[in-house]
């Protein structure tokens, strides 16, 4: 799970109608993961020599922004380890407890998953350390004068940890993983496939051009990908009945109404930009200022916002904060002031 924006309709990701489509939409072995080659192939590989040896693969950490697939990758460990997925988050375990039961009850050679990894307490970190190094968990008994600490061996186990944030990461934390690989926004043309794929899942017609259209525009994310697809399908389906084919004009006419414009920034992005350019004049600003500004709150702004602003060249951080780039000028229409320091500041 992610931050939440409460206004986005298409970024919100947990409601039950939404996370059932999700699961349908899902991956489910490295045949069908699209796209993030790099990543498919070193996993391939790992499961490839894991299972060779007959032993548990060593534990992998996925980051990156959300909805690249890193809930999805987790589940395809196990699925190609032939093991059972166990899944959990940082925020649920709250006490030491909550984990060294867990862990107790694990299959050998099962996937444990720990999404928003970055939020486990220290308490609950510290009990995972010997557990991933050593498969090993210490115990405190008892209180007081008379507690004692008893070591118990636990069956071989995967840790698979997600997060958004790995840069929250303690160091001690991140050290035990065996791997750690970052998912990268997706192509446009990785999100067509993503998108043909699942229309042929909800036996939905897409048009080559209209998944182009649709992929463009989706922040080269595979769950907005696949959340406009839906939308623009209702679009579709009410124009011409529930059997018509999307094709590239009812995909822009949707995505117009949906407010998803041509650079596929919704109603937030192009907030956080014309706020930056307009009531600030592009900058430098700090990010408490700006997402009071916004009505935003702060890690949705850093988690779910700025990172695609930032990877287009709109949105620089800087240490002194949040600057609008030229070309977030040009996307607003606003001519760039000039700032009498010669060239500009980024070259594109
Ligand atoms: N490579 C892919 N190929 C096809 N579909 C994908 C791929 N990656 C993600 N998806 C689709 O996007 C949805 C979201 O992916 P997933 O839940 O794995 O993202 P996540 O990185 O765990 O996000 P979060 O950080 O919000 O937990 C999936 O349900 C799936 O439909
Ligand atoms: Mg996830």
């Amino acid at each position: 799970m992610s931050p939440e924006p409460g206004n986005v309709a298409l970024r919100g990701s947990q409601e039950d109608g939404e996370r059932s489509f999700e699961d349908r939409l899902r991956p489910a072995d490295l045949s069908e993961m699209v796209g993030q080659d790099r990543v498919r192939e070193n996993l391939a590989v790992f499961v490839e020599a894991a299972r060779g040896r007959g032993e548990s693969m060593d534990h992998v950490l996925f980051y990156g922004p959300p909805g690249l697939g890193k809930t999805s990758l987790a589940r395809i460990v196990a699925r190609e380890m032939g093991t059972e997925f166990r899944a959990t988050s940082g925020p649920v375990l709250e006490r030491a407890g909550d984990l060294a039961a867990l862990l107790s009850n694990l299959e050998a050679g099962c996937v444990l998953f720990i999404d928003e990894i970055h939020r486990l307490p220290p308490t609950v970190e510290e009990i995972l350390y010997p557990a991933m190094e050593d498969f090993q968990l210490d115990l405190l008994i008892g209180q007081g004068p008379s507690a004692r600490s008893i070591r118990l061996d636990l069956p071989r186990f995967t840790l698979v940890g997600a997060t958004t944030r790995a840069g929250l990461l303690t160091a001690p934390l991140r050290d035990r993983f065996g791997w750690s690989a970052r998912l990268d926004y997706y192509p446009a043309k990785d999100l067509e496939a993503v998108l043909l794929r699942s229309a042929r899942i909800l036996e939905v017609g897409l048009a080559d051009a209209a998944a182009a259209e649709i992929a463009r525009r989706s922040r080269g994310t595979p769950r907005i990908a696949n959340r406009l697809l839906r939308r623009v399908r209702d679009f579709a389906s009410v124009k011409g009945g529930p059997e018509a084919e999307i094709d590239a004009e009812v995909a822009r006419y949707a995505l117009e109404r949906l407010d998803v414009d041509e650079a596929g920034f919704d109603k937030l992005d192009r907030a956080l930009l014309s706020t930056l350019v307009e009531k600030f004049q592009g900058g430098p600003v700090g990010l408490d200022t700006l997402a009071a500004a916004i009505g935003e709150d702060k890690g949705t702004l850093e988690d779910l916002i700025e990172p695609f602003l930032i990877q287009g060249g709109f949105l620089d951080r800087t240490p002194r904060g949040r600057v609008a780039t030229p070309r977030a000028f040009a996307h607003l229409g606003v001519p760039a002031p000039d700032t009498g320091a010669g060239p500009q500041r980024r070259l594109f």
